[in-house]
C-alpha cells in the first residue's frame, strides 16, 4: 500500500515538520521503512516507521517543499537503501504501486550509463525521468514521457531540484489526492495528513497528472489534455480518511478483495499457456519438480487457507499434501526428507509457531517455502524461497483480505506445480481464465453487503452458530466460525457437513442457527440432504448458494447468492459473505470489530 505525502508552500511553514507530522497519520499504510527529501536539505531514509525517521532528521533539516514516504515493501527488502524517496540526479520521487516492466526498463537505462543503488522498481522511474529530462529540458514533459513508458500501477509524487517549488503527482491504479490550500498544496495517498491543513481536496483519476506550485494546481491527462474538475470539501476526520470512508478497517479490507486478487495475480499468469510464472520459485524450480510430498504449516486463518490448498494441490498437481498447525508440528517428530517441501503460510511472517515449524523443516532437510504477506519478515527471510501475497498491510485484527490472497497464491502454486507434472494446458488455461474473472465476481458479492446487516439483526440473539460445508468449502466453514467468534464473542463452530450426523446435530433446535455453504459443485446434493436434516430438527438455516438456484430458497430460511466459479476457486467467493456476516454481527452487538478483546494481530509468542 505505502503512504505518500508531499508539500509545497509559501507561508513560511517548515516542509520537514509538515511532512513528518503528516506521515504519522499514514502509518497504517506501511511501516517497514520511511524517508523524506527536501531540495534544501537532501534525503534521509531509514528502516522502521516515523519515530525512527524523526530520530535521524537533524534539527537544522528544513525546506519550503518536499516529499515523504512510508513503505510497505513489494519489490526488495525493507532496508534503508530500498526505502523511498528514490532519486537520480536532480529528480526525486516517492511511489506507491508496482512497476511491472522494471526489468526491461532497467536494462535499457543501464546501457545508457545509469547506475542503480537499490533493488526497488521505483528507482527505475526516477532514472527514466532524468533520462528524458536530458532531451526535453522540461520537468513536466520528461515526466509525461516517462510515465507513458511505464507498465503497472503507480501513485507518485515527484520533485525536481531545478524547480524546487514545483511538485508533480500522477495516478494509475494507486490512489492520489491533492490538498488545495491557500498559498500551499499537498499530495497524499489518502486525505488523512491533509485534513488539518485544508478540507479542500481533489482526487486524481487513473491516467491523470497534476502539476502543483504553492499558488497553482493544474490537472492533465497523460495525453496532455487539461482536466477541469473542481475540488471538493471533505468533512471527514483523519481517522475516517484512513479507513477510506468505511467505519472500520475490517470492512475496508473485506471490500479490498477484488483489488487484492488483481495484486496477487499481477504478472504471475500466462493464461494462453495455462502456466503460472512465480519469480520467487525460479531458483528452486528443479527441486520442486522432484518433491514427492508437501507439508503446509500455518496457524488460524492461514491454516484454513492451507486446508483448501491441500485440496487444490492434491486434485490438480497430484502431490500428497498434509496440513499442520505450526503449534503441533514443532512438538512432534515429523518424518521429512529432501523430497519434502514445507510451505509456511503467514500474513505477518512473524507467527512464532509457524516460524518454528519452518525451522524444524530446515533441520530435517526439507525444502522450505513461504506464502507470506509481509515482505522481509522473518518467515520470508528464513524460507528457501516463496511467493509474496501483495495484499498490502492488514490492519483489522481479524484476517480477511490476507485469506483471499493466500488462496490466490495457493491456486498459483497449484498451477505452477501441476504444470511441472501431469496438469494439461487446457486445465491450466481454465484455472487461469477463472482466476482473472474473480475480481468482477467479488465486486458483485460485495455489492450485496447490506443484506448481511439484515441477517445480523435477524439472528442477533443467537448464542451459538454452526457453519457447515464440504470438500473445498469445509475449511471455509471453519473460517466463517472463527471470524464470528473472534469479533463477536459468541460460540461458533465449523463442521464438515458430513460430520453432522456423528454428533453435532444433537445440538440443533429452533434457537441454534446454521450457516450452510451449498454452492453448486460436486457435493451439492449431499449438502442439500444435510440442510434437510437441519430443517427436520427445526434449526434455522442461512444458505450460501449459487446464483440462479431457486430450489434451495424453498428449503432455507435465508439465502445469500454468489456467482458461479470453478469448484477449487469457490472458497474465494464464498468466504467473503461469511466475513461480512461476522462483521455486521459484531457491529450490531455494538462491538468494535477492529479491536477484538484478548487478540493481537501478530502472535510472536507461544
Ligand atoms: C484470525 C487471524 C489469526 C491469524 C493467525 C496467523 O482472523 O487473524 O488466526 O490468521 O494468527 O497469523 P499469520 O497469518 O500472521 O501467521
Amino acid at each position: 500500500m505505502c503512504g505518500i505525502f508531499a508539500y509545497t508552500g509559501q507561508n513560511g511553514k517548515d516542509a520537514a515538520k509538515v511532512l513528518l507530522d503528516g506521515l504519522v497519520s499514514l502509518e497504517y499504510r506501511g511501516y517497514d521503512s520511511a524517508g523524506i527529501f527536501t531540495p534544501e536539505s537532501g534525503v534521509i531514509k531509514t528502516p522502521g516507521a516515523v519515530a525512527e525517521l524523526r530520530k535521524r532528521v537533524p534539527k537544522k533539516y528544513s525546506g519550503k517543499s518536499g516529499i515523504a514516504h512510508l513503505r510497505w515493501a513489494t519489490h526488495g527488502e525493507p532496508t534503508k537503501v530500498n526505502a523511498h524517496p528514490h532519486g537520480s540526479g536532480a529528480i526525486w520521487l516517492v511511489h506507491n504501486g508496482i512497476i511491472e516492466n522494471f526489468k526491461e526498463l532497467k536494462k535499457k537505462l543501464v546501457t545508457k550509463g545509469h547506475a542503480f543503488v537499490s533493488d526497488s522498481d521505483t528507482e527505475i522511474l526516477a532514472h527514466l525521468i532524468e533520462e528524458h529530462l536530458k532531451r526535453e529540458r522540461s520537468f513536466e514533459k520528461a515526466t509525461l514521457k516517462a510515465l507513458k513508458e511505464v507498465r503497472g500501477t503507480y501513485g507518485v509524487a515527484i520533485q525536481y531540484k531545478g524547480e524546487p517549488e514545483k511538485l508533480i503527482a500522477a495516478r494509475m491504479g494507486s490512489p492520489i489526492v491533492l490538498g488545495i490550500g491557500k498559498g500551499e498544496h499537498f499530495i497524499a495517498s489518502d486525505p488523512s495528513p491533509i485534513l488539518k491543513h485544508t478540507k479542500k481536496v481533489l482526487f486524481l483519476n487513473d491516467g491523470e497528472v497534476a502539476v502543483l506550485t504553492p499558488k497553482s494546481h493544474t490537472v492533465y491527462k497523460l495525453s496532455k489534455e487539461i482536466v477541469h474538475r473542481m475540488p471538493e470539501e471533505l468533512d471527514w476526520s483523519a481517522e475516517e480518511a484512513q479507513k477510506g470512508g468505511y467505519e472500520h478497517f475490517m470492512l475496508k479490507e473485506i471490500m479490498e478483495a477484488p483489488e487484492v486478487v488483481v495484486n496477487t495475480l499481477r504478472g504471475r499468469l500466462i493464461p494462453e499457456k495455462g502456466m503460472a510464472k512465480l519469480g520467487g520459485l525460479e531458483a528452486v524450480a528443479k527441486e520442486l519438480a522432484n518433491i514427492e510430498r508437501i507439508i503446509i504449516v500455518a496457524c488460524g486463518t492461514a491454516y484454513y487457507a492451507g486446508l483448501i490448498g491441500e485440496y487444490m494441490l492434491e486434485e490438480f498437481a497430484g502431490i500428497p499434501v498434509e496440513v499442520e498447525l505450526g503449534s503441533e508440528f514443532r512438538y512432534r517428530s515429523p518424518v521429512l526428507n529432501q523430497r519434502t517441501a514445507v510451505i509456511a503460510i503467514s500474513q505477518s511472517g512473524e507467527t512464532l509457531d509457524t516460524l518454528e515449524a519452518v525451522r524444524e523443516g530446515k533441520r530435517k532437510g526439507a525444502l522450505t517455502l513461504g506464502i507470506v504477506n509481509a515482505v522481509g519478515s522473518t518467515i520470508a527471510r528464513e524460507t528457501d524461497a516463496g511467493v509474496y501475497n501483495h495484499a498490502g498491510p492488514e490492519i483489522g485484527v481479524a484476517s480477511t483480505k490476507a485469506f483471499v490472497s493466500q488462496l490466490i497464491a495457493l491456486a498459483l502454486f497449484t498451477i505452477f506445480l501441476g504444470r511441472q507434472r501431469e496438469m494439461s494446458v487446457k486445465t491450466g488455461r481454465e484455472i487461469a481464465k477463472e482466476l482473472k474473472a474473480l475480481p468482477k465476481k467479488l465486486e458483485k458479492v460485495l455489492a450485496g453487503r447490506k443484506e448481511f446487516e439484515k441477517f445480523a439483526k435477524k439472528y442477533k440473539n443467537a448464542r451459538d452458530f454452526l457453519f457447515i460445508g464440504r470438500k473445498y468449502n469445509n475449511p471455509v466453514a471453519f473460517e466463517g466460525a472463527l471470524k464470528l467468534k473472534e469479533i463477536s464473542y459468541i460460540h461458533a463452530e465449523g463442521y464438515g457437513a458430513g460430520e453432522m450426523k456423528h454428533g453435532p446435530i444433537a445440538m440443533i433446535d429452533k434457537d441454534f442457527p446454521t450457516f450452510a455453504i451449498a454452492t453448486k459443485d460436486s457435493v451439492y446434493e449431499k449438502n442439500v440432504s444435510n440442510i434437510h436434516e437441519l430443517k427436520a430438527r427445526k434449526g434455522p438455516v442461512i444458505v450460501l448458494a449459487t446464483e440462479g438456484d431457486k430450489e434451495i430458497a424453498k428449503l432455507a430460511d435465508d439465502v445469500v447468492y454468489v456467482p458461479k466459479t470453478l469448484e477449487m476457486l469457490s472458497p474465494i467467493l464464498n468466504v467473503v459473505p461469511l466475513q461480512l456476516f461476522a462483521y455486521y454481527f459484531a457491529k450490531g452487538k455494538g462491538l468494535n470489530p477492529d479491536r477484538p478483546r484478548n487478540l493481537a494481530k501478530s502472535v510472536t509468542v507461544e
